[in-house]
């Protein structure tokens, strides 16, 4: 049984053992897998979603699917997320209103680990690969956006689960150590809750996310290091206002340093 699997109840000396932003962690994990749901009946419909989420995750993680076929498999999964049971369960309100709430500084956007059915919360500390996906809610502040940017050796997947967002997304047809050369797959102006989308090295490998309404989230699931010969990159930040129209939906755009990133987007 996992460690904050439901059901299991941690002593007061345990407790005393957490640094303060651990027992944070665990305190909503625990709170998550304990949460309203609306009925036995919602509960196993939101655990038979999660299970498919982490059975195709560990997969992936094994070596036995490609990323794209996580992509592909996300496609569906994410495509039938029952999200008002989900929510439930992972007691969406209570958390984003405390993400929300956060001050972010000059930070427009906020991630936040979660546990949730039997995809536990990740251990930073273990250095160990993960056998399934990292998954976490994210808030975007109004006007403001995860920006752009392309990754190496690991896919995401991003469903939204409350709020509007404008997505663009890009494939990667070239890049150096200054740059990079994009192609537009999609620019979606209007994606609402239950709208989703996916990256991987091999489709769809830069997404921009802008949020234009005050609840914008997002449920968040990756999976990193995956090949064994290639370096994993988690963020490459490229400059799309500074960047140079090649051709039709095709750009050369700079890379740029997070902080450049956060300040321009
Ligand atoms: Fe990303």
């Amino acid at each position: 049984m996992m460690a904050d699997s439901p059901g299991t109840c941690l002593t007061r000396r345990d407790l005393l053992k957490l640094s303060g932003r651990t027992l944070l962690a665990v305190s909503l994990s625990q709170h998550c897998l304990r949460a309203g749901y609306a009925s036995e009946q919602g509960a196993a419909k939101a655990e038979k979603w999660v299970a498919r989420l982490d059975n195709i995750s560990r997969q992936l993680a094994a070596g036995k699917i490609s990323g794209l076929q996580w992509q592909e498999a996300l496609d569906e999964i994410y495509g039938s997320a029952p999200l008002p049971e989900l929510l439930k369960t992972i007691d969406f309100n209570r958390l984003s209103d405390q993400l929300a709430s956060r001050g972010l500084g000059t930070r427009g956007e906020i991630f936040h680990d979660i546990s949730v059915g039997p995809i536990p919360a990740r251990d930073r500390t273990s250095g160990k690969p993960h056998e399934t996906a990292i998954v976490k809610i994210a808030h975007v502040k109004k006007g403001r956006s995860i920006p752009p940017h392309g990754h190496s050796n690991m896919v995401s997947a991003f469903l939204c689960v409350s709020g509007e967002f404008e997505v663009q997304l890009f494939d990667r047809l070239e890049q150096t150590d200054k740059d990079m050369v994009i192609r537009q797959t999609v620019d979606e102006k209007s994606a609402a809750a239950g709208t989703w989308s996916s990256i991987s090295d091999y489709r769809n490998n830069i997404h921009w996310l802008k949020a234009k309404s005050d609840d914008c989230f997002l449920f968040t699931a990756k999976l990193i290091r995956l090949e064994k010969e290639k370096d994993f990159r988690g963020r490459i930040n490229v400059n799309l206002k500074d960047a140079m129209q090649l051709g039709s939906q095709t750009w050369r755009a700079p890379i740029i340093t997070a902080r450049q990133a956060a300040e321009l987007y």
